[in-house]
């Protein structure tokens, strides 16, 4: 049983590059039968009963009402012209194998112009970029592009995902800290507001649910959580747990289990496509070292086991190596320890595909995230953490990083909106 809700969804992506064209073409492919959409939960995934009461193990789209892929239209912004068949090709993720089957509709999803600061992407010289005298105005071009796709598409509602570029590491200011302070600084073009935040904050206003894809400073600041809560939007970010990281999270929860020390974890990677050019301005992997370093603490909780993981090192690398494109390497060396402290090792080499392990996180997102909106629920969406390397979270205390953990979270939210759902429907 499929119950999709009526009317197309639109699907909004500020920086069309390698992860964006990958994602559009494969629910192009996957809704012509072309191709099959691996790794999304949406599609392939079953909710179990992880609240042990009896219920039975449905697939996710017979729970809960989820889109159709043939109800997704697709656009976005970048800072270069290119449409999205020209950008794939540049990204050079998908063959042409693939990209022939779907050439025209590819072709078809064209950029609308960017808002763009060369301070926050040092690497990257947009020509494609809007004009406005303030950040404010910047921000009114951009709610005006959202409302003007949506009527074009006859699309019913719109979700957008930040599949940019990573932006310069910055903190949260005095301007992001509530509604007021932040839309005085878009007024005054305050430097700490970057171009993230006003795709954000126009997606807000206009009722767009947002995820943060990148580990930049996007949406996860207090000023876009009030206006989230205020609006009732949904919320989620940021940087998408996609290879090294996302067996992080695999393994480290299994040392933790049973008790194993860790003394060291160190991690580097290759790769060679547009983003890891970015990356390789340090301000930009700044943002990156910090989200990718966050993970360990909280699975191994040195605080309640400092003998085990009180003295651990953790390092985390990233070199640009143009020869490996998209299809990244990861190394990890893992020094840990047993009985009476005595030292072992673990080496893992994952060679895998950047892009194509974050499209089906896309596709789930803006699903998942529809979901949530259509459901009434607002602000950060901490069910979603499954997805993100630096989860958002409203509460005090860590985010949670171990996959299982975040898995039974999502499957227990799940089952939850579909009684809500379930509820709503015996009321009519
Ligand atoms: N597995 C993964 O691929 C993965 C995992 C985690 C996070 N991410 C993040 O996802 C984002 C996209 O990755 P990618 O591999 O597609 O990179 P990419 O370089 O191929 O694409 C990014 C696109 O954003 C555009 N852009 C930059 N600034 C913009 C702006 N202000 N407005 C509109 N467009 C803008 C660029 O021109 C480019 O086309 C990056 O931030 C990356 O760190 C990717």
């Amino acid at each position: 049983m499929n119950f999709a809700p009526p009317g197309k969804l639109a699907v909004l992506f500020p920086g069309m590059g390698a992860v964006a064209t990958t994602a559009i073409a494969g629910v192009m492919l996957a809704r012509r039968g072309l191709g099959a959409p691996i790794g999304s939960f949406a599609e392939y995934g079953v909710v179990d009963d992880v609240s042990g009461g009896g219920s039975p193990a449905t697939k996710t789209r017979d729970l809960v009402p989820l889109a159709s892929l043939d109800q997704l239209v697709f656009g976005g912004w970048d800072i270069f012209e290119d449409d999205a068949l020209a950008a794939a090709r540049h990204a050079d993720v998908l063959t042409e194998k693939h990209l022939d089957l779907i050439a025209p509709e590819l072709a078809a999803v064209r950029p609308m112009k960017a808002v763009f600061y060369p301070e926050y992407v040092k690497r990257l010289h947009g020509t494609w970029v809007k004009e406005g005298a303030t950040k404010a105005d910047m921000v009114e071009q951009l709610r005006q592009d959202i409302r003007t796709f949506i009527k074009e598409q006859g699309a019913d509602r719109a979700v957008a995902v930040w599949t940019g570029s990573t932006e310069t590491y910055i903190e949260p200011t005095a301007v992001h800290a509530t509604i007021k302070s932040f839309e005085k600084g878009l007024l005054t073009n305050d430097p700490a507001i970057s171009a993230a935040q006003l795709y954000a904050w126009a997606c807000l206003k206009e009722r767009v649910p947002y995820a943060n894809g990148s580990p930049n400073l996007g949406v996860e600041f207090p000023a876009a959580q009030e206006l989230a809560h205020d609006l009732g939007v949904a919320i989620a970010g940021k940087d998408f747990k996609t290879g090294q990281t996302l067996m992080k999270t695999v393994i480290a929860p299994g040392f933790r289990a049973r008790n194993l020390g860790v003394r060291g974890w160190y991690s580097t990677n290759i790769l060679g496509n547009r983003d890891g050019e970015v990356l390789d301005d340090p301000e930009s992997f700044k943002s990156k070292e910090v989200s990718k370093l966050g993970v360990l603490d909280s699975i191994f909780e040195p605080e309640n086991a400092p003998d085990l993981y009180g003295n651990m090192a953790h390092k985390v690398r990233i070199d640009y190596y143009p020869p490996r494109g998209d299809q990244k390497e990861g190394w990890d060396n893992i020094d840990f320890f047993g009985w009476l402290g005595y030292n072992m090792q673990m080496k893992i080499d994952l060679l895998c595909r950047d892009s194509i392990l974050a499209a089906p996180i896309v596709l789930d997102l803006a699903l998942f995230l529809d979901l949530a909106q259509r459901s009434g629920q607002m602000g950060t969406q901490e069910w979603l953490s499954f997805y993100f390397k630096s989860p958002m979270h409203d509460g005090a205390g860590r985010p949670v990083h171990d996959l299982f953990a975040q898995l039974d979270r999502m499957k227990a939210t799940l089952r939850t909106l579909s009684r809500v759902r379930a509820l709503a429907s015996a009321a009519e």
